[in-house]
């Protein structure tokens, strides 16, 4: 049955009031008070509901929420300022059907929620987690008593405890109406469950954080307090004397480091800040490692300059085997340099493949020129601050590599080698080769400013050497400083030269051995060359001696000094194992299909075959190998060449429609893109089409164009000492590239054949053996028997 009655109303700000609950509050709008006056006056009874806007003064019904509670006045007390402070017991929910305005007060309609008859079973576990969540609620929290939380363990009827708890909770009236709402006792507990654990976890972060910020505060109490007891100490035994010789032995160093004005100026200053620092402190820790650095730069210690070029000449040619170009352009520079006296001049940079002796080369000149030698690598740079140090400010700061190369060097005028300049990147912390173009500017590198020396240095009597593998990663307003000397890579000759006179007695000596203990015969050398490695340089050489130099070394020490063994040929390999390489060409098969291309990268010159295979199909070009798009082009251009002259090399004219054509070109490791593999792919595709096998012995470069005339390419020196080191016989070059043999050494040119050429029919004739097969027969009336001949692999 429905209870209906008519009630007068008092609209709460932000109160929500549930059954059961006593709540005080003040009642002080006219409305609210005569409202309050009917209800006494009769029986006590008045509805109570919150407002959805607690500023509003006279809320409309329809700002009033319609459930509420009907609730028994226990107290009224009149305030000596007209408000009435009144107690209420929370009776029952109930829902206001009708608002009416009388004689001034709020009178409403409402139903009552009914009561549930019998309490619901089965929520005791989630009373008991609730409670266990109030619980802790409680204790987390500052703003309730433990009054509450007893009230709460008491009650056993659900719907009473979730009331109970609900009004007790520290959350907005519009969280509290939404559980006044609820009207079903395990729903209204879940609803609970889920405030309270976010509450919980809240306050936990809470009390985390306010636990840390004290702990701090006690730290930093705890050290303020024991340093003035330190001070006092000290006062007391009269310690200060120490803390004089400290400051006195700084000033001593500081005078005489020699720094010009400025920097003394900032030194003495941070000293009298020192002064005044607690001398443990990490304050103090900071600034007297910031005067250490100041001390330590080299401000105005120099090496005396060595100009005699005959003594630079016999040193450079007491260090490096051949390279004579190279340091006859050294010499050169250096001349250059003594005679200008003011060293405006470019900066010498050393181009070329892993281990020619740029890095060598530099170190020789620091001898040369008696200098200091100090060396950064710029590979993996990539931050500004790298190059010029972070500011002072930052914890744990420090100078830039420019500054501590210099501290390393000891004098301010070394041999400073930038290694590796075009291995320097740059990223959003900002590019470090602006730093370094400063660096390296005559024009403003005497006022060098370190971030954290924070202070000039000048960098004007540097010898600044740079090298690079390569020079196009470098950026142009640093190119523009250079002066290239590029070192191309050896022949095989002139690394067994180095290596019988330099790397041997150095990495003997380097692993304790004596010329008694081991010997390396031309022929083991030989082999390192051939078989052990495929290099423009000498470094995996050096490598692979060393490798045998240690095996030598331990059984010196097993079997005592006396120990001696003679490496040769012969046995290289018991030291080595297998030999990684095939040493020449002559050793592999003539193949069909299968043509050698010369390619030219960052390590020097490289062979790059190229493979083609056919295959039944619809006249399909497949291109891979992960090829550059220039290279890609060059294939179409090839293909396209060869459909055009098909009937002159006697391939059947229309095979492009009967067969797919696969062009790869296998070695992961060769960056594949630029026109000179043209010919190469010609040559190989005619093969695969007229089954005449290519020459293994034979290597070509060269751009094709679409006429079949053949365009000349770079790189001629490296790839010709490429094709040298891996027993090419004969090599075809654009006849254009003529001049560029010059540059190859003679013994080079003497060991193999150079064909120039214009067109590529001539490189045909030069590469293609006889037909081991008849060529792949395709007619252009579907001749699917025909197909059936073609053998299943049709090349190779
Ligand atoms: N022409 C040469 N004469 C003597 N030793 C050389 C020569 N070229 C290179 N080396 C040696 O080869 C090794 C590698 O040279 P390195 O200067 O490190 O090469 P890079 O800096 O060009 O990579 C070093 O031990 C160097 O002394
Ligand atoms: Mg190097």
């Amino acid at each position: 049955m429905d209870v209906i009655e008519t009630l007068p109303m008092v609209p709460l700000r932000d109160v929500v009031v549930f059954p059961h609950m006593m709540i005080p509050f003040v009642i002080g709008r006219p409305s609210s008070i005569k409202a309050l006056d009917h209800a006494l006056a009769k029986t006590k009874r008045i509805f109570l509901s919150a407002q959805h806007d607690a500023t509003r003064d006279n809320p409309a019904p329809d700002e009033i929420y319609t459930l509420g509670t009907v609730c028994n006045i226990v107290q009224s007390l009149k305030l000596p300022d007209g408000n009435v402070k009144v107690l209420v017991e929370g009776l029952d929910r109930a829902r206001a059907l009708e608002f009416r305005e009388e004689g001034g007060l709020l009178k409403v309609v409402v139903k009552l929620v009914p009561r549930e008859s019998e309490p619901p079973t089965g929520v005791e576990g989630l009373m008991s987690k609730v409670i266990g969540l109030f619980e802790q609620y409680v204790k987390l929290s500052n703003n309730l008593h433990y009054d509450a939380m007893l009230a709460a363990v008491r009650v056993e009827d659900p719907g009473k405890l979730a009331d109970t708890i609900a009004s007790h909770l520290v959350v907005s009236v519009e969280e509290k109406q939404n559980l006044l709402e609820i009207v079903s006792a395990p729903e209204r507990l879940t609803r609970i469950a889920t405030i309270l654990e976010a509450e919980v976890d809240k306050l936990n972060v809470d009390r985390r954080i306010q636990g840390r910020v004290k702990k701090q505060m006690e730290r930093a109490q705890k050290e303020y307090y024991l340093n003035e007891k330190m001070k006092a100490i000290q006062k007391e035994l009269g310690r200060k004397d120490e803390r004089n010789n400290e400051t006195d032995e700084l000033r001593k160093k500081i005078e005489q480091a020699r720094m010009p004005k400025e920097a003394e100026d900032k030194a003495l200053q941070e000293l009298k800040r020192l002064e005044a620092m607690p001398p443990m402190s990490a304050e103090a820790t900071v600034s007297r490692n910031y005067l250490d650095w100041l001390i330590a730069v080299p401000w105005q210690k120099k090496t005396r300059e060595r100009k005699d070029l005959h003594a630079a000449e016999k040193i450079l040619n007491e260090d490096h085997y051949g390279l004579e170009k190279v340091k006859e352009r050294i010499v050169e520079f250096l001349a250059v340099r003594q005679l200008v006296n003011n060293p405006k001049g470019p900066i010498l940079c050393f181009v070329g493949p892993p281990g020619v002796g740029k890095t060598s080369l530099a170190r020789s000149i620091a001898r040369c020129t008696n200098r200091k030698f100090v060396r950064l690598s710029l590979g993996g740079v990539r931050d500004e601050a790298e190059v010029r140090g972070h500011r002072r400010t930052y914890i744990g700061a420090f100078p830039g590599q420019i500054i501590q190369m210099m501290k390393k060097a000891g004098s301010r005028n070394p041999v400073f080698l930038l290694d590796e300049v075009d291995k320097m990147s740059m990223d959003f912390r900002g590019d470090p080769s602006s730093a370094l173009l400063e660096v390296l500017d005559p024009e403003q590198n005497h006022s060098f400013t370190d971030h954290y020396l924070d202070t000039e240095f000048d960098l004007s009597s540097v010898f600044f050497i740079a090298t690079a593998n390569v020079l196009h990663t470098i950026p142009q307003a640093l190119q523009d400083r250079l002066e290239v000397i590029r070192l191309p890579g050896y022949t095989e000759h002139e690394k067994i030269e180095i290596a019988q006179r330099h790397l041997v007695p150095k990495q003997v000596k380097s692993h304790g051995l004596s010329p008694e203990n081991v010997t390396f015969s031309e022929g083991a050398l030989e082999e390192l060359v051939r078989r052990y490695t495929r290099e423009a340089g000498v470094r995996n050489m050096e490598r692979e001696m060393s490798s045998i130099l240690r095996k030598v070394a331990r059984k010196v020490v097993l079997e005592g000094r006396g120990y001696s063994v003679a490496i040769t040929a012969e046995n290289v390999g018991e030291f080595l194992g297998v030999p990684r390489y095939r040493a020449t060409r002559q050793e592999e098969h003539s193949e069909i299909g299968l043509a050698t291309g010369l390619a030219w990268t960052e390590v020097g010159g490289e062979i790059l075959p190229i493979e083609v295979t056919l295959m039944p199909g619809k006249g399909a070009l497949r291109l891979t190998g992960k090829l550059g798009d220039v290279m890609q082009e060059s294939a179409h251009a090839a293909m396209s060449f060869v459909r055009s002259r098909a009937e002159e090399y006697g391939i059947p004219r229309e095979f492009n429609r009967k067969l797919d054509v696969h062009i790869h070109v296998p070695e992961g490791a060769i960056p594949k893109d630029g026109p000179s593999a043209g010919i190469t792919m010609c040559t190989a595709l005619v093969s695969a089409l007229t089954r005449m096998p290519v020459r293994r012995d034979v290597a070509m470069t060269g751009e094709i164009t679409l006429r079949g005339k053949v365009l000349p390419i770079g790189g001629v020196k490296e790839k010709l000492l490429a094709a040298h080191r891996l027993g090419v016989t004969t090599v075809i070059l654009p006849r254009e590239n003529e001049k560029d043999l010059a540059d190859v050494p003679k013994n080079v040119l003497e060991a193999m054949r150079v064909e120039l050429v214009d067109h590529i029919d001539e490189v045909l004739k030069i590469a293609l053996l006889p037909p081991e097969t008849p060529p792949a027969q395709v007619s252009a009336e579907g001749a699917g028997d025909e197909l059936g001949q073609v053998p299943d692999r049709m090349t190779h």
